[in-house]
């Protein structure tokens, strides 16, 4: 059965006095998650460690990063690798989201580099791919996730495939709040499912988290997370609200 994932992406939001007080006040709700459902808190660097001695040993509640290098190690100032994170027992980090992608010119091909670098560290990379409002507008959006996928995780072999979640964020929904319908996101979730089973098999496929990221909140994430190939989300801004993320977390189905 493949996982449900209530994802936050905190970006660059949250002093530390802030962000210990927004995960404490998440980590202490009343959540009860099934063994297939999982809380991931996409934190800044600084608080990695911090964030993850709060999360502690409660169950299926993981610390993520927000990026990492493409490279191991090396004179890249400023830059992070997964052998740093794998150090401070980080397992999962989220690779080529919409802002590092349109911010900082990451391609498909180095983000096939930074998904490869998190396996051999035992990371399971959060993969985001979508596509902007004019290839939406062209109806040309299958495609455009297609060529995504294709470049930077078909070089994967079909026990890789299944460490890597993906994340679907279609950025005309990003930080718009203009979500994607319930049926936009199904589409492009199945579309998603079709080119992974062409190319892994079904029985592959059908084994991998798919979310949904874009303007997700308390009162859209139940309808969004009910359709078939939706196993959950990566959420910005209502991530930061403690009562906001917690109805999210306990959307998942
Ligand atoms: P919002 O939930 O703020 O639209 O952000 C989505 C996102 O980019 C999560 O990674």
């Amino acid at each position: 059965m493949r996982k449900q994932i209530a994802a936050a992406n905190w970006k660059m939001n949250n002093t530390l006095e802030e962000g210990t007080k927004l995960l404490n006040e998440i980590v202490g709700a009343d959540i009860q998650l099934s063994d297939n459902q999982f809380a991931i808190f996409a934190v800044p660097f600084p608080y990695l460690i911090i964030a993850d001695q709060q999360v502690g040993d409660k169950s299926n509640m993981f610390i993520a990063a927000q990026n990492c290098h493409n490279k191991m190690a090396g004179a890249y100032t400023g830059e992070v690798s997964v052998d740093m994170l794998a150090s401070i027992h980080i397992h999962y980090c989220v690779v080529g989201h919409s802002e590092r992608r349109e911010y900082f010119l990451e391609t498909n091909q180095q983000l096939a580099e930074k998904v490869d670098r998190c396996l051999e560290k035992g990371i399971t990379p959060i993969f985001c791919c979508g596509e902007p409002l004019a290839i939406r507008e062209a109806g040309t959006q299958n495609d455009y996730v297609s060529v995504q996928l294709n470049e930077s995780l078909f070089h994967l072999d079909a026990e890789a495939i299944q460490k890597v979640v993906i994340a679907y964020e279609p950025i005309w929904a990003i930080g718009t709040g203009k979500t994607a319908t319930a049926t936009q996101a199904q589409e492009m979730h199945a579309h998603i499912r079709s080119v992974l089973s062409n190319q892994f098999g079904e029985g592959v496929a059908a084994n991998i988290s798919i979310l949904y990221g874009g303007s997700v909140k308390g009162a859209n994430a139940k309808e969004i997370f009910s359709q078939p190939d939706v196993d959950g989300g990566l959420v910005g801004g209502a991530s930061l609200i403690s009562s906001e993320f917690v109805q999210i977390i306990n959307a998942l189905k």
